[in-house]
């Protein structure tokens, strides 16, 4: 018996991080949105053990992968059972649009499901939570508000000024480090928000402000990766309504009016950039 699953990814309309915390990893507040594009995972049954194959050349398939370590942590937490796991690899890597979290969430939405539900959704989320900060966010499917170091997450109402409009990604063909990047904003800890401070943010985002969409990732990671604010500044005067970096990037993204002017602005892009990185358009 297998199953297939669609695991998506996502963008932060608003990222604020704030100090580190003596653990090591920093509070945040942040609006996650996801996005319908999707890796695909196929899971089988199997008695023990866990097998996984992947279709991108450079991802490890052993037990640093994620969806391994995410099999493992389920059949762990089980006690007993084994699976055959295939993972097509649809979206760029280390992109900071989740897409390695969604793998990971997917996988043990995907087990609990073939092995007819054994783990409550507070276990599914102890686990995810061990597995990455932005994994619980995947084990549900709306826009949410994540809090702690990402992984308490509340589901908000959907954004009606979103609906309709089309989403475009631009990936520049190069990956940035999270850990790094966190680390280039400690460095700069003026950058840091405080608590409460997406609330206002998150309004004007309701009532289609475009200006409000923020990451204070950005100084420190624009700061290294010079065509990352070359790529938003271009998105934003070729009809983006509003341009951001995705969560610790590489990933620029642009909002625009529908689907035709985010794929418009898709060409544009490419024709000045070149071909070289991964972009997707979606109607959100
Ligand atoms: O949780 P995740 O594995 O995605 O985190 C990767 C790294 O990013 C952490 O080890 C930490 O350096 C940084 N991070 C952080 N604060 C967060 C999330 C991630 O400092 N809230």
């Amino acid at each position: 018996m297998s199953l297939t699953v669609q695991s998506p990814c996502k963008i932060n309309l608003i990222l604020n991080v704030l100090p580190r915390r003596s653990d090591g990893f920093h509070e945040l507040e942040s609006l996650f949105l996801p996005v319908p594009l999707h890796d695909e995972i196929t899971i089988e049954k199997s008695s023990k053990g866990i097998e996984l194959n992947c279709s991108h050349p450079a991802l490890s398939t052993g037990p640093d992968n994620l969806v391994h370590r995410s099999a493992s942590a389920f059949f762990t937490e089980l006690g007993e059972g084994g699976a055959r796991i295939q993972l097509q690899k649809n979206l760029p890597l280390a992109a900071g649009i989740g897409a390695g979290s969604a793998n990971a969430a997917h996988t043990l939405r995907g087990l609990n499901e073939l092995y007819d539900t054994p783990l409550s959704a507070k276990s599914l989320h102890d686990l995810a939570k061990q597995l990455g900060s932005d994994v619980p966010f995947f084990l549900q499917d709306e826009c949410a508000l994540a809090t702690g170091r990402g992984e308490e997450i509340e589901p908000v109402a959907p954004l009606d000024s979103l609906h309709g409009k089309g989403l475009l990604l631009v990936h520049p063909g190069f990956g940035v480090s999270t850990p790094w990047a966190y680390q280039a904003l400690s460095a700069k800890p003026k950058l840091y928000c405080q608590a409460g401070q997406s609330a206002g943010p998150i309004e004007r985002l309701r009532s289609g402000d475009w200006q409000a969409l923020q990451n204070n990732l950005e100084p420190g990671v624009f700061g290294k990766y010079t065509v990352l604010p070359v790529i938003k500044k271009f998105l934003s005067d070729n009809g983006a309504l509003g341009a951001l970096m995705s969560g610790s990037g590489s990933t620029v993204f642009a909002i625009a009016e529908d689907r035709p002017a985010a794929e418009a602005l898709r060409a544009k892009c490419h024709a000045h950039f070149g071909q070289a990185g991964w972009s997707a358009t979606v109607c959100l």
